[in-house]
């Protein structure tokens, strides 16, 4: 138990916290490239999730615990880094506190995505705040504030996934080297091959973004 609260455990945490994310994301991804297959199979798809709404409940659940883990632990890392390094020597603030930062600002940029994302379309969904004869297709393209239609809001999130990107490629080359990989010939090999993930999947949903912006989904 007290190997899980030592600074190798918390990076563990972290790294397993965060490929349970990655994992969360490919599905949410899949999900939403049905929108490309027109509203019909969109709106049965979210249907079907709706009718074992016990199931996707736990899931949501075990979603929070490991979004908490995640953020508790890393947050705790950074600062206990930033500590010791402090203390071992003095040079070098200057790219230190641009690294912070940087990290400050695609840290808050990321939450302030997952709140407006979930403060409207997930609950947009979870209430049926549905205007008449409007399905889950039509309130994902709504032109308002916090839905795709709306040029504004398609922009943030785009931002938002090219930090979650940048986020993802550094978490994955982190997590590498907790898992016991150095930097050599095998580390490299993975490291490039990792591009198809933090790379492919931020892609594939700013491609949704734009084709909505676009009238390709429409
Ligand atoms: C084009 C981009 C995206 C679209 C169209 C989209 C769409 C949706 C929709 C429709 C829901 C509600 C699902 C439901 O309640 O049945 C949802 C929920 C959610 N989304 Fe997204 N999403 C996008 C990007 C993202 C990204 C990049 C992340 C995370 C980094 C994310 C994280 C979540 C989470 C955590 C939930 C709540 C959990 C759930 O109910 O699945 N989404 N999203």
């Amino acid at each position: 138990m007290n190997f899980l609260f030592s600074s190798l455990g918390k990076k563990i945490q972290v790294a397993i916290t965060g490929v349970l994310l990655s994992t969360f994301l490919v599905f949410h991804l899949m999900n939403n490239l049905v929108l490309f297959t027109g509203p019909d199979n969109f709106n049965k798809m979210v249907s079907v999730l709706e009718s074992i709404k016990p199931i996707i409940r736990i899931m949501e659940f075990g979603l929070l615990v490991i979004i908490v883990t995640h953020v508790i632990n890393a947050i705790y890392l950074t600062v206990s880094n930033k500590k010791s390094a402090s203390n071992r020597y003095t040079g070098s603030s200057e790219t230190s506190s641009l690294n912070s930062r940087i990290m400050i600002i695609s840290g808050t940029t990321i939450l302030l995505f997952f709140i407006i994302h979930l403060r409207y379309i997930w609950y947009t969904y979870q209430v049926h705040l549905f205007a008449e004869n409007e399905t889950y297709y039509d309130v994902l393209l709504r032109d308002e504030l916090g839905y795709l239609g709306h040029t504004p809001t398609a922009i943030f999130y785009i931002i938002a996934i090219l930090f979650i990107a940048s986020h993802l490629k550094h978490g994955i080359q982190s997590a590498l080297k907790t898992f016991g990989f150095t930097e050599d010939s095998k580390w490299k090999v993975l490291y490039s091959g990792s591009v198809l993930f933090w790379g492919l999947i931020p892609l594939a949903f700013i491609l949704i973004v734009i084709s909505i912006q676009l009238g390709i989904i429409n």
